[in-house]
C-alpha cells in the first residue's frame, strides 16, 4: 500500500463477508439476519491518516452485495453502488477497495444492492474515524439503532446493556439511525453538548432535556461528563433497549423518558467558534455565491407520491419531478461548481434525502437559515417542507442522490448528481443482476 512519507497512517484490514446468520439476542429472541459477519457488522474504527484495505465477499446472499460508505467522501469507484460504480458481488466473488481516512467523524456502511431488502435485513455496520491524534473522549461508544421486523436492536442488543464509568470521565455517544424512518433518541441523566452532525463538528453549548431526532441514515454525536448518577441512552421506539452507564456497580437504572422538545439543528447551533471547520474552503465559496446570489447550477427537486403502473398493476411511485428512477433528469455539474438544490416535499411523508460523495450545507428550511454553517449528508425533508442546500462539486463521478427510506428509493425516489463527461461501464440488471436502488 502507498503511504505518503511521514504519514503516521496504518493500514486497517477489513473483511466484510455478506452472509445469512441466525442471531440469538440477549433477550432470548432470535432473528434471521443478513450480516457482514456480525450483527451491526464489524464495528470499524480508524484514525485520520489510516487506509482501510477492504475486501467484500458474498458467502450465501444470492442477490449479491456491495458496500457503500454512507457519508464518507470516497472516490466514486469505491462508492459501492451496484450498476452505477461496480457490479454486485455474487457468491464466490470479491471486490477490493482502498479508502484513505481523510476526515474524522461517525459514519456507517451498508449494501447498495437492493438495499430495501439487504440493508433492512442487516447488511450494515458502523465506521468511526478518530482524529490522527486518537480519540478525544475517555469513553467512546457507538449506538446504531436498527429494527428487525419489529425487534429494536441498539448496537448488538435488544435489551439495556450496563457499563460502569467513573464520575468525571468524558463520554461520547455516537447515535446512528440505520432504519427507514426518523428515530428519536434520548440521553437522560446528564446535560450534554451535540458535538457533531453527520460527521461534521458543530457547537451547541450545553443542552438540557432535548430529544435527538436522527434522520434515516443520519448521525448525531453527543458529549457529556459522567455524573455521580446513572445515565440512560436509548430510543423512543422501544424504551427497554439501549444503554445504561452507572458510576458504580449496583446502582439502580432508571426508566428512559423522552423529552418532549427535540434538538433543532437549524435553531440550536451556536455561532461558529472560529475553529477551522472541515468545510472552511467550501463555506467561503458558498458565502461568496450567496452574497452575489449566483450559483453555477440551480435545481428544484419536487418530491411526491403519485399513482403509476408497476408491472402492469396500479400502485404508487415515489417521484422526483413527477418521474421515477431511472427516468429522472440527473443534476449535471462540472468540477468546481457551486450548486444550489431546493427540495420541495409535496407528499405526506418524510423523505430523508442523501446525496452520495458530498456533504451539503443547509441554507434554509422553510426560509429559516441555520444559526451557524450546518453541513449534513442526510436530511429529513418533512411533509410540506422546502429545504435549500448548497453543494460544492469537488468529487467527480456519478453519484446517487436519493431518499434513504429505502422503500421509497425502491419505488423511484432516486436521482443522480452527474459530473459532465463521466460515464460508467456498469448497468442496471445485466449479468450481475444489479439493483442500485
Ligand atoms: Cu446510505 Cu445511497 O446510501
Ligand atoms: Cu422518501
Amino acid at each position: 500500500l502507498f503511504r505518503s512519507p511521514g504519514s503516521p497512517g496504518a493500514t486497517v484490514e477489513v473483511e466484510l463477508a455478506a452472509q445469512q446468520q441466525s442471531i440469538d439476542l440477549p433477550s432470548g429472541r432470535s432473528i434471521q439476519a443478513w450480516t457482514f459477519g456480525a450483527l451491526a457488522g464489524p464495528a470499524l474504527v480508524a484514525r485520520v491518516g489510516d487506509t482501510l484495505a477492504v475486501r467484500v465477499t458474498d458467502v450465501d446472499i444470492a442477490e449479491g452485495t456491495t458496500v457503500h460508505w454512507h457519508g464518507y467522501p470516497v472516490a466514486n469507484a469505491f462508492d459501492g453502488v451496484a450498476g452505477v460504480t461496480q457490479d454486485a458481488v455474487r457468491p464466490g466473488e470479491e471486490f477490493r477497495a482502498e479508502i484513505p481516512m481523510t476526515r474524522p467523524g461517525t459514519y456507517w456502511y451498508h449494501t447498495h444492492q437492493r438495499g430495501s431488502q439487504g440493508v433492512v435485513r442487516g447488511l450494515y455496520g458502523t465506521l468511526v474515524v478518530h482524529p490522527a491524534s486518537g480519540p478525544t473522549e475517555d469513553v467512546d461508544l457507538v449506538l446504531p439503532v436498527h429494527t428487525f421486523s419489529g425487534t429494536v436492536v441498539v448496537g448488538t442488543s435488544d435489551m439495556v446493556g450496563t457499563s460502569t464509568v467513573a464520575p468525571g470521565r468524558s463520554v461520547r455517544l455516537r447515535l446512528v439511525n440505520t432504519d427507514q424512518v426518523p428515530q428519536t433518541f434520548a440521553v437522560q441523566g446528564a446535560p450534554f453538548r451535540v458535538v457533531a452532525l453527520d460527521g461534521t463538528e458543530v457547537d451547541t453549548g450545553i443542552l438540557h432535556d432535548r430529544a435527538l431526532v436522527v434522520a434515516a441514515g443520519g448521525r448525531v454525536d453527543v458529549v457529556f461528563e459522567m455524573p455521580d448518577a446513572p445515565v440512560r441512552a436509548g430510543v423512543a421506539s422501544d424504551r427497554d433497549v439501549g444503554l445504561a452507564l452507572v458510576p458504580h456497580a449496583g446502582v439502580a437504572v432508571p426508566d428512559l423518558t423522552v423529552p418532549p422538545t427535540a434538538f433543532d439543528p437549524v435553531g440550536d447551533l451556536s455561532a461558529p467558534s472560529g475553529a477551522t471547520s472541515a468545510h472552511a474552503d467550501a463555506d467561503a465559496a458558498i458565502d461568496a455565491a450567496l452574497a452575489a446570489d449566483r450559483f453555477d447550477v440551480e435545481r428544484t427537486l419536487l418530491l411526491d407520491r403519485l399513482p403509476r403502473l408497476v408491472q402492469g398493476a396500479p400502485d404508487y411511485g415515489y417521484t422526483v419531478d413527477g418521474r421515477v428512477y431511472p427516468f429522472i433528469e440527473p443534476t449535471v455539474v462540472a468540477a468546481g461548481d457551486l450548486v444550489r438544490l431546493r427540495f420541495v416535499n409535496r407528499s405526506f411523508e418524510t423523505h430523508p434525502m442523501h446525496p452520495h460523495g458530498h456533504s451539503v450545507r443547509v441554507l434554509s428550511v422553510d426560509g429559516r437559515a441555520p444559526m451557524a454553517p450546518l453541513w449534513l449528508d442526510t436530511f429529513d425533508v418533512g411533509p410540506g417542507e422546502v429545504w435549500e442546500v448548497a453543494l460544492y462539486a469537488d468529487n467527480p463521478g456519478i453519484w446517487m442522490d436519493h431518499c434513504h427510506n429505502l422503500e421509497h428509493a425502491a419505488l423511484g425516489m432516486v436521482t443522480h448528481l452527474a459530473y459532465r463527461g463521466v460515464t460508467t461501464p456498469f448497468e442496471h440488471g445485466g449479468r450481475a443482476g444489479n439493483a442500485p436502488e
